[in-house]
């Protein structure tokens, strides 16, 4: 295998070289998911949408799946990226995907310590990670109402 099939989709983006998060705006009932970070420290009390780092040899969608089904405890299926990047700490970025329920109800079941379904008008009532809002706004545009 040449190079860039063998590393297609490692945890290090192969153009930056920078470690990819990956993260869900789960879309149910025209509502969005919004989880409350319970660490590290200086996150803690943020909302956030729930992910993680994809793993070496990992395609995103995959690694969103496997968050998803260890933070929240469900199946959920990838559904369309939302166009961007976003800069977290150095050599870590953000990429957002849309993402459908298919089975299970969320549960903090790492990482979070409370989780809320949020209607469109509902989406500034919580304290969102400054990097996730422009992912949030756009996310909205997928909801519901006015
Ligand atoms: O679960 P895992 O350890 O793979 O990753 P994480 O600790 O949940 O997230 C890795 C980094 O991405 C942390 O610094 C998070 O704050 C950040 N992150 C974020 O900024 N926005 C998200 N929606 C998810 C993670």
């Amino acid at each position: 295998m040449t190079e860039s099939t063998t590393r297609h989709g490692a945890g290090p983006d192969r153009g930056t070289g920078a470690v990819v998060v990956v993260a869900a705006a789960l879309l149910d009932r025209g509502r969005l998911l919004a989880a409350r970070r319970s660490a590290p420290a200086e996150l803690a009390g943020r909302w956030e949408l729930p992910g993680g780092k994809v793993e070496p040899g990992e395609r995103p969608e995959d690694a969103l799946v496997r968050e998803l089904r260890e933070e929240l405890g469900v199946e959920a299926e990838t559904a369309e990226r939302i166009p961007g990047e976003w800069p977290l700490k150095p050599g870590y970025v953000l990429r957002v995907w849309t993402a459908r329920l298919l089975s299970g109800e969320p549960r903090p079941l790492e990482d979070h310590d409370e989780l809320r379904w949020l209607a469109r008008d509902e989406l500034d009532t919580v304290d969102w990670l400054d990097q996730d809002r422009p992912a949030v706004a756009e996310a909205a545009r997928r909801l519901p109402g006015v």
